[in-house]
């Protein structure tokens, strides 16, 4: 079977020279996008902030908190011109199996249930909606929730 470009995908720690990089992706990927301020708060706080890199380019990053046995991840991007080719699943999969090792037992995370693309890979790999926040997120035409979803580091629920 042919490789695809997924294979090669591998993360490391975000550095603040990655910045710029990751600004230009999270502005082109999502409608409202983090701030150079907000990435700071993450590298100064005790968050972990992880690069995707594919052929040593950055392609996508990722900020999660990880304490008490539990992971939550608060931003997950892949570049524009790059989705829809399994990077992805696999940064998922790197950063379950990360978060893991570093003593998480349960990753959460929220996402607008208007993000169907996004749902769709959190569903695939096994999490599960265990919460509603009403209105969480800024929305163009008022307030939109948040679907809270969780999934066991070690495994699916069952
Ligand atoms: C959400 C995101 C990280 C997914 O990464 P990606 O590389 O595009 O996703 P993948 O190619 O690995 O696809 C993973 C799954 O997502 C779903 N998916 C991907 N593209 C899709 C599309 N156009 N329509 C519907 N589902 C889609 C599928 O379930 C797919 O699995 P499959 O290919 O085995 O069917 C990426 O699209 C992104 O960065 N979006 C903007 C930022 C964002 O919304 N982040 C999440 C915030 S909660």
């Amino acid at each position: 079977m042919a490789n695809s470009p997924a294979d090669s995908l591998i993360h490391r720690e975000m550095s603040l020279t990655d910045l710029d990089q990751v600004l230009e992706i999270e502005n082109r990927a999502y409608q409202f996008p983090w701030t150079r301020g907000i990435f700071m708060d993450c590298f100064r706080g005790r968050n972990v902030c992880r690069v995707a890199c594919l052929n040593g380019q950055v392609v996508g990053h990722a900020v999660l908190t990880v304490a008490a046995g539990e992971a939550n991840l608060l931003n997950i991007c892949i570049q524009r011109d790059s989705q829809g080719y399994g990077l992805g699943r696999v940064f998922m999969h790197q950063l379950i199996e990360h978060v893991g090792k570093l003593g998480a037992r349960t990753m959460f995370l929220e996402v607008r249930p208007s993000n169907k693309v996004a749902i769709a890979l959190y569903l695939s790999l096994g999490f599960v909606q265990v919460g509603l926040r009403k209105d969480y997120y800024q929305g163009m035409h008022g307030r939109e929730d948040a679907q809270v979803m969780a999934l066991p580091c070690g495994g699916t629920y069952s």
